[in-house]
């Protein structure tokens, strides 16, 4: 697994106020976004394409168009939406793909609720978007899910993980092409599997409380 952490001052201050406490939820949802289109310009540096020519209004020119099948993008949800759309303004052209996942805070374990996604992967680049790496459950079970399917190509971005989680990410695929882009590698994980400093609880500063 080729694991690149952001190196970049914009995105360091961006992730600062991100994880400030008193960041208010349109703050926070506007700098999700942000972030994920810095991110994504790393991500997809590997992202296929093909040749074609076109003429410009002085003369025919070689270029490069998306191969196809075009990328997948598959927010998990609920905080992943918050990134969505930085990546589609990035990838205007990727389809998207949803998995709804929710991790129980007593076992730290993740279920799945929604699954919307193409039948068959095969060929196709994936790009998974959680804001959050903390044990690594709900991540490695979204890039089983697409592994499962023919994919052969997954890369994850995540604004912040944990040293447990890239871990955890690197046993569940051992032998598979599989790329994780972090905004941060942060301490470590508490003992209730929150990110340390991390940023609290991303579904909730985007969406509020649920329960
Ligand atoms: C959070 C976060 C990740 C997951 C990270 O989601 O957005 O999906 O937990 O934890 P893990 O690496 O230990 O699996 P949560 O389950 O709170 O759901 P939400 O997005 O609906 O808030």
């Amino acid at each position: 697994m080729r694991v690149i952490v952001a190196d970049h001052p914009l995105i360091t201050h961006k992730l600062t106020v991100l994880r400030d406490e008193r960041t208010p939820q349109p703050v926070f949802r506007a700098l999700a976004e942000e972030l994920v289109a810095l991110l994504a310009y790393e991500a997809t540096r590997a992202v296929r394409v093909e040749p074609v020519t076109i003429r410009t209004p002085v003369t025919r020119a070689e270029g490069v168009a998306l191969s196809r099948p075009l990328p997948l993008v598959v927010p998990i949800l609920r905080a992943g939406l918050g990134m969505l759309q930085g990546m589609l303004n990035l990838l205007p052209t990727a389809e998207v793909g949803f998995l709804g996942m929710a991790r129980d805070e007593r076992t730290l374990r993740p279920t799945t609720y929604a699954e919307r996604l193409p039948d068959d992967l095969s060929g196709r680049q994936c790009f998974v978007l959680d804001p959050m790496l903390a044990t690594g459950g709900s991540l490695g079970a979204a890039i089983s899910f697409l592994f499962d399917r023919g994919a052969d190509d997954v890369t994850a971005i995540c604004l912040l993980g944990a040293p447990e989680g890239v871990a955890a990410i690197e046993r569940m695929t051992e032998g598979r092409t599989v790329t994780l882009v972090l905004g941060s590698l942060d301490e470590r994980l508490d003992e209730r599997g929150f990110i340390v400093p991390g940023l609290g609880d991303a579904g909730d500063r985007l969406y509020g409380t649920v329960d």
